[in-house]
């Protein structure tokens, strides 16, 4: 809000000046605006004159000159002062009375502010999650499932239409591996009592068996032709592996607390694979090699698109293309972003590649919002001791368990309910903090002693500064009928908070533009730090000016809801004791 004010203002004089002196225009959104760090180089800072210094014949300090020369023709009462330092850096001083007055604009909204309607309803398809159905959700579809989350809710909060879409992975010649395996060796009460365990099982026992027994591929083959044929038993067989597995995802997004708007997966696009293939043909695209059909996309920088197998099998790319084409018919979303691992990048521009050629008109955005790996301390794949991939309900309630330890040996005096329901809590936000505060395409370790610090860089930091504010607030009585005295928040860290608070709606935008929900995260930190300081120094219960604590209580409170506000779009909770 301030920010984007003062952009604004900058915006104006520059564009009076670059008039004159015909320089370059910028658009208000390359205006370059920092908070310094250091407090005496004022509010906020820009770096424009270097950034015009670039394109014309003159110094920044030069440019500075006459841009602050006009600036100072038409100051606001906003600002206090424009200063140039340092070669040309320009630096604003606002007026205190003006961002105490934020203070009133932000209590009006409440839950409300940071939210816009900028979106119009148009409508995003956020894919994200997609494990594959017979296989263990892993710790890479659980960063995909809390960044894709994310995503959707801070969109919303921009006044878009969020499609959240899970598109299983449930098609492909696997499928006939599996009911072979099933139909050889298959049990259905094992299967009942651990549905993915035994499946994965039943699967790497045929890798296994193939070895000496290559007969069995062809087993496996015929039996997803039967499935695609549409054979009753295969098509059953299929329809509960499904039903069985979904039910244990069900069982993670509900812990999650998750809930997707689509569950259309691979298989849904099985009818429409056929006529896509023959719709390249048409085009011209496609190629014959050793029996696959490909198309070449060396023109892009590309390895060739396989579209379908040697043996007619249809493949994960197809059915991305016919997915994409159905995303555009049916929804004519404005952005579509899949929430996927870097090791999808090639795939993914492949498949953007082709959208491209095939219906050149579209003008929806697609991305592919990619995230690098999670590891174990030692710096290595998180797996198990054996080297495979350790299953996310593992991981949750390993995170469960280290969460109570610690609240048992904390508030020894809590129900056991009360500290469990903490725990909860506590562990499910450490797990989805730490893939949401660094930039996505950071590999992220997986450490739970850090992940649990309470005075960390942590999710638990941030509902403990909650808990902790609310507390002082429970503490005061506040007098109804006191009017808050805003201008006198005058100590230098309520200045600084009012001042962070207002930059909320910023962070949210410059979240949802970048898809990187760690720039929210970040600012809940650096807003609970400010917050730490500042009830650690200035000891608010103990004020005796009753319209000053009742303004200091505001701000308070309204902290306490920006902090629930943020963590509720990282879709973590917040709890009013710990
Ligand atoms: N099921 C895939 C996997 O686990 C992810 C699917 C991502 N979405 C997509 N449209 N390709 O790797």
């Amino acid at each position: 809000m301030l920010k984007s004010e003062i952009k604004k203002y900058i915006h104006q004089s520059f564009k009076k000046v670059a008039k004159k002196n015909n320089w370059p225009l910028l658009s208000i959104n390359d205006i370059p605006l920092e908070t310094p760090a250091i407090e005496q180089f004022g509010d906020y800072s820009t770096t424009i004159a270097f950034l015009i210094s670039k394109n014309v014949k003159k110094s920044p300090l030069e440019i500075a000159e006459i841009l602050v020369k006009e600036m100072n023709l038409q100051l606001p009462n906003k600002i206090l002062k424009v200063e140039i330092a340092k070669n040309g850096f320009i630096n604003f001083y606002l007026n205190p009375i003006f961002i105490q007055k934020q203070l009133e604009k932000i209590l009006k909204n409440k839950e409300t502010f940071g939210f816009s309607k900028k979106g119009k309803k148009e409508k995003i398809v956020i894919d994200y999650s997609s494990p594959n159905i017979a296989k263990p959700m892993h710790i890479g579809h659980l960063r995909s499932t809390i960044i894709g989350e994310a995503l959707a809710n801070l969109y919303e909060c921009l006044g878009y239409q969020v499609i959240r879409w899970n598109y299983l992975g449930d098609w492909g010649t696997q499928f006939g591996k599996l009911i072979a395996a099933y139909k050889l060796w298959g049990n259905k009460k094992e299967i009942e009592k651990a549905p993915i365990a035994t499946l994965l099982h039943l699967y790497r026992k045929f890798h296994q068996e193939l070895k000496n027994n290559p007969e069995l591929e062809k087993f496996g083959q015929q039996e997803f032709k039967k499935l695609e044929q549409g054979n009753k038993e295969n098509r059953k067989l299929w329809l509960w592996f499904k039903k069985e597995s979904l039910k244990e995802f069900e069982k993670i997004y509900h812990l999650l607390n998750i809930k997707f708007d689509l569950f259309v997966s691979e298989s849904f696009f099985e009818k429409d694979l056929l006529p896509l293939i023959n719709s390249l043909h048409k085009k011209g695209l496609t190629q014959e090699s050793q029996g696959a059909i490909i198309i070449p996309l060396e023109k892009y920088g590309l390895p060739p698109a396989l579209i379908q197998k040697s043996d007619e099998a249809s493949l994960y790319l197809t059915r991305d293309l016919a997915l994409i084409s159905y995303r555009f018919k049916k929804y004519q979303p404005i952005k579509i972003l899949y929430v996927v691992g870097n090791e999808q990048d090639i795939h993914f521009k492949q498949v953007f590649t082709l959208a491209k050629i095939l219906f050149p008109k579209q003008k929806t955005e697609l991305a592919h919002v990619k995230f690098g790996l999670v590891l174990s301390t030692e710096k290595k794949k998180f797996s198990t001791r054996e080297g495979e991939l350790i299953s996310l309900d593992q991981v949750i309630n390993e995170a469960i368990e280290k969460s109570l330890e610690i609240i048992k040996k904390k508030n020894t005096d809590w129900p056991l309910k009360k500290q469990e329901k903490l725990a909860q809590a506590i562990a499910l936000g450490a797990l989805k903090f730490n893939d949401l505060k660094s930039f996505r395409t950071l590999d992220v370790v997986f450490d739970w002693d850090k992940m649990l610090d309470f005075s960390g860089n942590t999710s638990v930091y941030l509902q403990y500064t909650y808990a902790r504010i609310n507390k002082i607030l429970t503490k005061a009585k506040k007098t109804k009928n006191i009017k808050p005295n805003y201008l006198s928040l005058n100590h230098p860290l309520e200045i600084q908070l009012i001042k962070k608070l207002s930059e909320f709606p910023e962070i949210i935008e410059l979240s949802a533009e970048k898809y990187a929900p760690n720039y929210l995260a970040t600012y809940l930190l650096s807003l609970a730090d400010l917050s730490n300081q500042y009830y650690e120094s200035v000891p608010v219960l103990k004020e005796e000016n009753k319209d000053r604590l009742q303004a200091q209580l505001n701000l308070l409170q309204t902290i306490t809801q920006i902090l629930k506000n943020g963590l509720q779009i990282l879709g973590i909770q917040v709890l009013k004791e710990i």
